[in-house]
């Protein structure tokens, strides 16, 4: 008997400290208050935020289990949860991201993405709150104005994806200091001035995407200081100046896309005789000068688009040994002369040659 009540005791000691340690109040009131300012009038996903224990069962909400603090917030408004087949329609929210985000202290995730009406903006609390913040995750809304100027301080952050709304204001040049970072996305947004030059102090990172944005300036050439850099993406800005050659010898770098800007000059011959680059759109800017002769049996490319510009001169013979080429642009130039033959030009339209001064053969005109 004595046994027994001593097992009962414990039961009920246990199941007051969990329930104690489940959720602390203010991380409860914290997500009270960004839900407070939320509004989903679709899938009623926040009706599940309700009751005293936040770690259970509360959408898209997990906690630390050593600790049962609140550690990620993840809402998609795109996804494949059966909350979204059921109403049979992807997530649309309004309302903006509270402040009270950073009261919980422990996030290490923060996704609240493609809900479409998101307004506000980025909590300025968020990089002096957050020490341990690893994603942040905003893509698809409508926040607006600065990203925040002491960005930079959050030291464990891998993923930045803000794209897709219309933040304002300039890329903070705090955010070199991001040391984790491997994933930056600030395409799709309104934000001008310059790429910090000292970009290639993020040694981590692996995909940088800038595009659409009004970017100006030069292309930073320490970018080629990052070894892990796999994709560039800053096409659709107003960059002017050269396009680093040093580019062309990053090691891993497979795509670069730097179209619709207003860069000038040649183009460097390392970024064609790169063995790894496969997709390269340097379409719509003012490149001059003749068309390097350094294909050979290594190149391979998947996109090779350069119309829309100024390159004078012909098409290099070298080309027709390239190993493959699955999308050649050279329109609206002013090339001339033959187009020579080979395999990597038999699956090739007129369009990718059309438009130059003087191209002639296959598929354009005889010579
Ligand atoms: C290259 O960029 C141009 C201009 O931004 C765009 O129109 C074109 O579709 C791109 N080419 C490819 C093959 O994606």
């Amino acid at each position: 008997m004595g046994t027994m009540k001593l097992f009962l005791a414990t039961l009920v000691t246990l199941a007051v400290s969990f329930s104690v340690d489940a959720c602390p109040p203010a991380d409860r009131a914290a997500l009270l208050a960004l839900k407070a300012a939320l509004n989903e009038p679709y899938l009623g996903i926040f009706n599940s935020w309700s009751g005293t224990d936040c770690c259970t069962n509360w959408y898209g909400v997990s906690c630390d289990p050593t600790n049962q603090r609140v550690a990620d917030i993840v809402l998609r408004g795109e996804s494949e949860d059966p909350i979204f087949e059921k109403a049979g329609r992807s997530g649309y929210m309004t309302g903006s991201i509270s402040p009270s985000v950073c009261q919980l202290d422990r996030l290490t995730t923060l996704v609240v993405a493609d809900w479409k009406g998101i307004t506000g903006e980025i909590p300025a609390c968020i990089p002096s709150s957050l020490p341990i913040l690893r994603i942040l995750d905003l893509v698809g809304n409508q926040i607006s104005g600065k990203i925040p100027a002491d960005f930079g301080s959050l030291g464990r952050l891998t993923v930045l994806n803000l794209a897709d709304n219309k933040l304002t204001g300039t890329i903070p040049p705090s955010i070199v200091n991001l040391g984790s970072l491997m994933h930056l996305d600030l395409s799709s947004n309104k934000l001008a001035g310059v790429i910090p030059s000292d970009v290639g102090k993020l040694t981590m990172m692996s995909r940088a995407l800038l595009s659409r944005n009004q970017l100006s300036g030069s292309i930073p050439s320490s970018f080629a200081n990052i070894y892990r850099l796999a994709d560039i993406d800053i096409s659709m800005n107003q960059l002017s100046g050269l396009i680093p050659a040093q580019l062309g010898s990053m090691p891993v770098l497979s795509t670069l896309n730097l179209d619709s800007n207003r860069l000038s000059g040649n183009i460097p011959s390392s970024l064609l005789s790169s063995a790894g680059l496969n997709i390269l759109n340097i379409s719509r800017n003012s490149l001059d000068g003749n068309l390097p002769d350094v294909f050979g049996s290594k190149t391979y490319f998947t996109v090779l688009d350069l119309s829309y510009n100024k390159l004078r001169g012909s098409i290099p013979k070298s080309l027709s040994l390239a190993r493959y080429i699955g999308h050649l642009d050279l329109s609206y130039n002013h090339l001339c002369g033959p187009i020579p033959l080979g395999s990597p030009f038999d699956h090739l339209q007129a369009s990718s040659f059309a438009n130059n001064d003087c191209l002639c053969g296959s598929p354009l005109r005889t010579c």
